[in-house]
């Protein structure tokens, strides 16, 4: 077993849904593995997994959105008593041009760092 349990932030596609689909499939599987995103609900392909799958739980969580933490924080503690492992995979897929706004880089730091 690779890890007890593993949280994975970022999962309705990309490559968090992929390290989640990989985590679930594989040959010694955690015990538990919480796929974070933003909107649960059209995570297609997230709420697929975790229907095929009985130890992947999805928890609601925008990596950005500090005043969710205590919730966050329950809800994992809810589901595996502590987190072992933290994937950390929510992010931007381009950094912000030089010429782009402050807002933008700072966005993407955020999400990213
Ligand atoms: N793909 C690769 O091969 C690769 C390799 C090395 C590093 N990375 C890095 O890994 C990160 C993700 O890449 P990707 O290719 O998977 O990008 P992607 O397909 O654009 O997926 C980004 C994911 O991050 C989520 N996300 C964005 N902002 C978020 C926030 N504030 N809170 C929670 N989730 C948030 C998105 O959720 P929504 O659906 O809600 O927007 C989506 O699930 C990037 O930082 C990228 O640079 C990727």
């Amino acid at each position: 077993m690779l890890a007890q349990s593993v949280l994975v932030t970022g999962c309705s596609r990309g490559i968090g849904l992929e390290f989640v689909r990989q985590l679930v499939s594989c040959d010694k599987p955690p015990a538990v593995v919480i796929g974070t995103c933003r909107n649960p609900d059209k995570a297609e392909e997230l709420q697929q997994l975790a229907k095929k799958y009985s130890n992947l739980k999805i928890i609601k969580f925008d990596v950005v959105d500090y005043a969710s933490l205590p919730r966050v924080v329950e809800e994992v503690g809810r589901a595996v008593g502590r987190d072992s492992l933290r994937g950390n995979k929510a992010g931007h897929g381009q950094v912000p041009s030089p010429d782009g706004s402050a807002a933008l880089s700072r966005q993407a730091f955020a999400t990213s760092g």
